[in-house]
């Protein structure tokens, strides 16, 4: 049964999709350059998962007098986004970011302080100085609740600037011209039920990741990656996919995040010898170690029955050894969730940890200006008009193969501030909209209906469940070509029995939870499907991606991104693109691969 749906017509300049930091940061600078723009999001803005950020953000401030430099930064976000990062874009970033982390001072963000009154910063996994040589402390800290800090101050800032939100709205998919350009958006407004039609001579994807194809994930619920999905069903490729990022401290067996800045505030991990084995792993940065390497060792450890409880199932992360007083002023937001989560009071005891899934490196690619890149006849830079993507949903790819902590905070609001630079120099404010063609209009609402109107005998939650389970096993920590197979064969057939299994007994329009539930279904499973079929592509171990059945890491064949496209009928075709090992300044030579020891 379908049915003819009224659809709202809004027309902007611009529409952000997404009320995160990256959403955020470039509506403020869309909307105070004088272009009409829309933020769209599905929750509240300041209900965005950037609010869950803690330990920091990364920018080469040197407010701690140790000789910070952006040019440390940058060798250090190469090395460890293991050689698959864009150089050109990490130039960008890492040059840019104290400038822009500046400017969130100035915007009002309650930064910690030192005792000059400056920025306070603190260590984080990977960052150092000179090269390696010890460790930087790069990440500016407001307490252990960076991420909240700034998305509060983001939105007041988009206030004062009158910006114009639509909240509760769930996208639904890109309008797509026939010559591949995009013309805005289509979207159900949960609270009266009706659609809306969104053109713009710019649609900016600020959707966030995916981690929620996980079973154990760091990540909000709301983390369904709906973005990645609309740009694969306007036939789109994604980037990097294979690259999911597990985090050393989640609370085992409740998943939540303990800050790296635990670690960074002088925190270790101990064995059930009380050894503390990332010396053996990382003999120079030890606990500090990118976050793939913590990852491996931590398993490793498990495996091979030095796990601590009962079952030898976890690590555990001492903190009780620091100062009460730096506790409570530096971390006292993880200080709560151990005592809520993990019933632990962290002054006395010992936080039991395990990897858990926390960030995609993979998602829509895209260039320094936050413009969405295709490979187009021959050309793997060949923009999509009318189209950008900023924040985890977007792969420009300053993180690689693995990201650092406290680069992704620097990466939505270095790369918020450039699309909005990009959108107020290409964009006349008020610009007439050409004719648009409905196809796609037509197609989104045909998928609306499909899912609104399924009519299967299994639950959306119980094919969720079984989407993360299989997440969980076949797309781990390690992985290899088996069981790679397995998990592909067995996501790809949940993606083709969807149609036929889901179903929805709740057909209203209004605030119907369980039809919105439905849709983020749909987006993940596409997700995984990709995640995984990239993942057995390729054929060798690189950051997060660590193969058992191909070890090392092969730049003779492998320094490449991946890009996958996946049509209706969930077949995925893949390709490759060059990395960007060129930088567009001489204040950096670009950095050559090599074997990466921390
Ligand atoms: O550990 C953390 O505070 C997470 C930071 C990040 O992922 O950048």
């Amino acid at each position: 049964m379908t049915q003819a749906y009224e659809i709202v017509e809004h027309v902007y300049d611009v529409v952000v999709l997404g009320g995160g930091g990256a959403g955020l940061r470039a509506t403020m600078g869309i909307v105070s350059a004088g272009l009409r723009t829309a933020c769209i999001s599905k929750v509240f803005p300041t209900r965005s998962h950037t609010v869950a950020a803690q330990g920091g953000i990364a920018a080469a401030l040197n407010n701690m007098g140790d000789g910070d430099n952006w040019r440390y930064h940058f060798y250090d976000t190469i090395k460890g986004s293991d050689w698959l990062g864009d150089q050109d874009a990490i130039e960008y970033m890492c040059r840019e970011a104290p400038e822009a982390v500046r400017e969130l001072e100035h915007f009002g963000v309650p930064f910690s302080r030192t005792d000059k009154g400056q920025i306070y910063q603190r260590p984080f996994g990977g960052q150092t100085l000179r090269y390696g040589e010890a460790m930087a402390r790069r990440t500016c800290a407001a307490a252990d609740r960076t991420g909240h800090a700034i998305l509060h101050t983001l939105y007041q800032q988009c206030l004062k600037h009158n910006a114009e939100f639509f909240v509760e709205y769930i996208a639904l998919d890109l309008l797509m011209d026939s010559d591949g350009s995009c013309k805005g958006l289509l979207a159900w407004c949960m609270e009266d039920g009706t659609l809306h039609r969104f053109r713009a001579h710019q649609t900016v994807l600020a959707t966030g990741g995916y981690g929620r194809v996980y079973f154990s994930c760091t990540a909000a619920h709301i983390c369904t990656g709906d973005g990645n999905a609309m740009a694969l069903r306007a036939g789109l490729p994604l980037q990097d996919m294979e690259f999911t990022q597990f985090h050393p401290t989640g609370i085992y067996g409740a998943g939540c995040l303990i800050t790296e800045g635990a670690r960074g505030e002088g925190g270790y991990f101990t064995n059930a010898n009380g050894e503390r084995f990332m010396e053996r792993y990382a003999p120079t940065a030890k606990d500090l170690a990118g976050r793939d390497v913590v990852c491996r060792a931590i398993t490793v450890e498990i495996l091979e029955g030095r796990g601590c409880g009962p079952n030898k199932d976890y690590i555990e992360l001492q903190l009780s050894h620091l100062p009460r007083d730096l506790l409570e002023e530096r971390l006292p937001g993880i200080m709560e969730t151990a005592r809520i989560f993990a019933g632990v009071d962290l002054t006395r005891e010992p936080i039991p940890v395990l990897p858990t899934v926390h960030y995609n490196m993979g998602g829509i690619p895209t260039n320094l200006h936050g413009e969405v890149v295709t490979l187009r006849d021959g050309n793997p830079d060949a923009t999509v008009r009318g189209l950008m993507a900023i924040g985890e949903a977007a792969c420009v790819s300053v993180h690689g193969a693995n990201r650092l902590g406290s680069n992704s905070l620097i990466d939505l609001i270095v790369f918020g501030r450039a699309a909005a630079h990009r959108a107020a120099a290409t964009i006349t404010p008020g610009e007439s909209h050409a004719v648009l063609d409905r196809q796609s209009e037509e197609r989104a609402i045909d998928r609306f209906d499909r899912i609104r109107w399924t009519d299967g005998p299994r639950k959306c939650g119980e094919l969720r469940l079984d989407m993360q389970r299989a997440m969980q096993r076949y797309c781990a920590v390690f992985r290899d070509g088996p069981l790679l197979t397995e998990g592909a064969a067995y996501v790809g057939s949940l993606y083709n029995n969807l149609r036929s299994e889901l179903g929805l007994t709740d057909r209203s329009l209004v605030w119907n939870t369980d039809l919105g539930e439905a849709i983020e279904l749909d987006n993940m499973v596409r997700q995984a499907s990709v995640s995984l079929q990239s993942a057995l592509a390729r054929t060798e171990s690189r950051g997060a991606h660590a193969r058992e059945d191909y070890p090392q890491r092969d730049d003779a064949n492998w320094l490449k991104h991946t890009l996958a496209w996946m049509d209706e009928d969930g077949r995925i075709a893949i390709d490759y693109r060059p990395v960007h090992m060129n930088t567009p300044s001489n204040d950096v030579n670009p950095i050559p691969p090599k074997a990466r020891v921390y």
